[in-house]
Formats: C-alpha cells, structure tokens, sequence
C-alpha cells in the first residue's frame, strides 16, 4: 500500500483505487471497470479537456448526494451532467432550444455547458433543486469513453474539495479525493486548466454565468447578443450570481491573495514595497508574475504565469500555481492583473474569486 492510499485510508475509509489511461489507446477492459462503479453508484474522477471531475450517476440521486459528500459542498449547489452524444441530451431536457443547437453543433463536443430546462429523468439532488439542468459533451477522449461505459449521464463537478482550486493535474485529485472515492482515473494534465464557459439558454435572453475558453465574442458570433451576469466581474455581495456555485468563494489558495492592478511599473513598485514589509513581518510572500516581469520582483518566491500574451498558458498555470503556493505555506500572495477581454475574462474572473475581490489600484 502506498503513503497515499494508507493516508487516503485513515482519512476517507476508502480504499481508492488508481488506473492509467492513454487518450489515444484507451483500455476497454478497465472503461468497463470504471463504469461498472458508476452503474453500482460509487464515484470515479476522471480527466476532462477542462479540470479533472468527479463522476457519479447523473440519474440516480444517491450518487449526488455522494457527490456533495465526498466534496464538502452545499447540495444547492447544482451538478453539470456530461453526455456523449446529442441523443442522451435530448431525453434530460423538455426541449433543445434552437440556439443551443447552434451553439451544440459548433463547440460540442467541447468546454462550453449549456443550461437548459430538465425533463423529469433528472433528479433534483442532481440540479441543487432546479428545474433546469447544466449539459455538457467534453472533447476529451477518455471522459467520452468513461461516460459512454458509465450509461450515458456522468454528474461532476471539478475533482477539488469545495473551496480549492480544480484539479489540473491527477496529483491533485489524489490529494483532494484519495480514500473519498472508489477510482481516479489518470490522463495526465489537462489541456486546459481552468473550468468550462457556462451558457443559460432556460430563458427568453442567452446569459453568460462563467466565462472560460469558448468566449462571449464566439458565442455571440454564433447566436447573437448574449447578456453577462453582471456578477461574474463584480465582488458586489448585494447581487445573486445566477449559477448557484459561483456566489461560493471558490479557488482560494490558503495564502491570503491580493491583485494589483495599474501602469506596469507602478504595479512592480508596490508589489516589491508590500512584499519586503510582509516579509519583513515574518510572513511568507508568493508572487504571480508575468514572463516580461518576473526578473523585477525581490522578494518571496516569484512564480511566471507564462507571456503576458499568451492567455491560453496563463490559464493552465493559474490553478497549478495557487495549488504550489499552498503547498510551500505561502501566507501572503500578490498578482499582477489581466486584461478582460477573450479569455482574459476567464482568467481575471477565477482570480477575482481566488482573492475575494481584493484588488489594490494604483
Ligand atoms: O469544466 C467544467 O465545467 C468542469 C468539468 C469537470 O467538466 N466542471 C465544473 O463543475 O466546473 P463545477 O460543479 O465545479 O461547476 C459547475 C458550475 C457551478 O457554479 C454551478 O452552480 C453551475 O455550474 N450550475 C450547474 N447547474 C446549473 C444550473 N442548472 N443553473 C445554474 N448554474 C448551474
Ligand atoms: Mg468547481
């Protein structure tokens, strides 16, 4: 037995156990394994385009419930269901709205989840209560494959104990899962990193809840003008987000994270002068800084997210970057801020979350 599984085993109770899976060559014999636990309403985490997830039986409500226990997550915070092909939406929903055909047809299979009305085949444990239900047809080979083995209908939420940033690497899941599950199955890193683009179709008006890599401007190329929720960007506590999950503060590293935002040089200036008084004080400081700009930090351990222009890297180190600083007992983190535009949105949104709002302008 390993560390892992012996800690695993003294905290969680459960013996979980691990399978390798490659993309390009997938083992039916252990699919079928996989699928046999979600059909006898145990819980695998499995690797998506996007994060990590951890997939129970969409249609059986013990499963969700599971879920939400295996996690440490309020159970109104509803569950996304991953599908395989256009038929299985077609039964979960009173009916495909047109523009989620458009949109389908376009970015599925792929990191967008669509929001439509739930026909009865959807238990509400899975909807968090809702008569509405979050689809999704991920684009990674074994996830299709998983679902496919599993019946059809996988609930999951990213593979993170509520409150920590989604699992983007198998070592992270074990960390967050060993001992809470039945299986975790490794496909390596994901392509992505951060969560899918969450669409609301249930309603007259197309409402943008998450932003991620498919963004507002390919939606709206797509079917038109698309409205945002406005607390996507905001850290005002008087507005509902309308996707349940997103009013919890969510991705926090442990260390307490501050974004400074402003002209380039002023934001150096101040992080350096903040981070030598934090240290100063015995606090242990993390810096998330830029390619361009990692040379010019002093203090604390100093972390490159990737090029200032190269979003899709930005995205894929964030999550691993926040998950470092925790586990060097980093106290104190300062950021550099990102555009909001294209996927800039994606980023500064988790970011926004993952410091509580806290920005310093200067
Ligand atoms: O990329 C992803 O979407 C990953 C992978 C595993 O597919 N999953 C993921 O799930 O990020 P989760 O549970 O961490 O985030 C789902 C979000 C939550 O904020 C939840 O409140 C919202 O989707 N959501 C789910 N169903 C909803 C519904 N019917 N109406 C509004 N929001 C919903
Ligand atoms: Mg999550």
């Amino acid at each position: 037995m390993t560390l892992m599984s012996l800690c695993g085993k003294i905290m969680g109770g459960m013996d979980t156990k691990v399978i390798s899976i490659n993309e390009d060559n997938i083992d039916i014999r252990l699919m079928e394994e996989a699928g046999d636990i979600i059909r006898s309403g145990g819980l695998v985490a499995f690797p998506t385009e996007t994060v990590y997830g951890l997939g129970g039986d969409a249609l059986n409500p013990m499963s969700s419930r599971k879920i939400y226990a295996a996690k440490g997550r309020p159970s109104d915070n509803p569950l996304i269901v991953h599908v395989a092909d256009m038929e299985s939406v077609e039964s979960i929903v009173t009916s495909v709205p047109d523009k989620a055909r458009v949109l389908a047809d376009k970015f599925w299979p792929g990191p967008l989840t669509i929001i439509m009305n739930k026909s009865d085949k959807v238990p509400y444990e899975t909807t968090g209560g809702l008569d509405t239900v979050a689809i999704r047809m991920p684009v990674h080979k074994t996830a299709l494959a998983f679902i496919r083995a599993s019946g059809g209908y996988i609930a999951a939420p990213s593979a993170n104990l509520s409150g920590r940033p989604s699992p983007t690497a198998v070592r992270y899941v074990k960390e967050d899962m060993s001992g809470r599950i039945e299986m975790i199955i490794d496909g390596g890193d994901v392509p992505i990193g951060l969560e899918s683009t969450i669409i609301d179709l249930s309603g007259d008006v197309p409402m943008l809840l998450r932003p991620g890599f498919i963004t507002l401007r390919m939606l709206e190329d797509a079917i038109g003008h698309v409205e945002t929720d406005p607390t996507i960007m905001s850290g005002d506590c008087k507005e509902r987000p309308k996707a349940p999950g997103m009013k919890y503060r969510h991705y926090a590293p442990k260390g307490d994270l501050v974004i400074v935002d402003g002209a380039r040089d002023a934001v150096i200036d101040h992080i350096n002068a903040h981070a030598s008084e934090e240290a100063g004080s015995g606090g242990k400081v993390g810096i998330i800084a830029t390619d361009e700009t990692e040379d010019l930090y002093r203090t604390g351990t100093v972390k490159s997210v990737g090029h200032r222009q190269d979003e899709s890297m930005i995205a894929h180190r964030l999550y691993t970057i926040l998950r470092e600083f925790d586990d060097e007992g980093v106290t104190k983190i300062f950021s550099e801020s990102f555009d909001s535009d294209g996927m800039g949105q994606a980023i500064m949104n988790r970011l926004l979350k993952a410091a509580g709002h806290q920005v310093i302008k200067v």
